[in-house]
């Protein structure tokens, strides 16, 4: 369950890669640093060949997709070999095709109403996005009130930095987000500073 793929470690890289030659590199770097849950946006061209040359060469690797808009984007991420899905938010559409796929699903939430649909489609994990601007931990911690069973994995805006802030809270399994792969160390091929990144992300929090 979705659950138990964020318990693997406190971040999940999220990947714009532009390049599937960079993916499996990318991969390895990241998965040798303690994160091997790994989501790969929709938002390049090359995104399904990368899921691919990860999941048949980085078996270590837990690769998702992310930038789920439409139902159909569950049915080639699922052919692509990717075990979860993640959307910066929720239609109904999209709730009912990820329950119908079987596929672990972490649609997007920004407030309490979208909390609450979560809930009564059956979820209790909910991607918190985009997490800095929807006022950062204190909003995801003010969840906790009304939502004692929710848990969430915040992402957007998030860095380095403020990670610990996040990862502190009781209903934090995990964060997300893009830092750990900058596109200039990415272009560079400088997989040991992704790997050093990754580290101490993973370092973060005991899981
Ligand atoms: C996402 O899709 O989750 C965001 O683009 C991640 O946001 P970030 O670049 O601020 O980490």
């Amino acid at each position: 369950a979705m659950l138990d793929i964020l318990k693997r470690a406190p971040v999940v890289p999220v990947l714009v890669i532009e390049n599937a030659d960079d993916a499996v590199p990318l991969a390895r770097a990241l998965v040798a640093g303690g994160l091997p849950a790994l989501e790969v946006t929709l938002r390049t061209s090359a995104a399904l060949d990368s899921i691919r040359r990860i999941t048949a060469d980085v078996p270590e690797a837990l690769v998702g997709v992310g930038t789920i808009m439409k139902p159909a984007d569950l049915d080639t991420a699922q052919e692509a070999g990717a075990r979860f899905a993640v959307s910066p938010g929720a239609t109904d559409a999209l709730l009912g095709a990820a329950r119908a796929s079987g596929m672990p699903f972490l649609p997007g939430v920004a407030t309490a109403s979208e909390v609450m649909r979560g809930l009564e489609a059956g979820l209790t994990v909910f991607k918190a996005f985009p997490a800095a601007a929807i006022g950062g931990p204190a909003t995801v911690a003010a969840f906790g009130g009304p939502f004692p069973e929710a848990r969430f994995c915040p992402t957007g805006g998030i860095r380095s930095n403020t990670a610990a802030d996040y990862l502190r809270l009781p209903n934090v399994v995990a964060i997300g987000g893009t830092w750990l792969a900058p596109k200039e160390k990415v272009s560079a091929g400088d997989w040991q500073g992704i790997e050093d990144l990754a580290r101490s992300a993973a370092g973060l929090a005991e899981h």
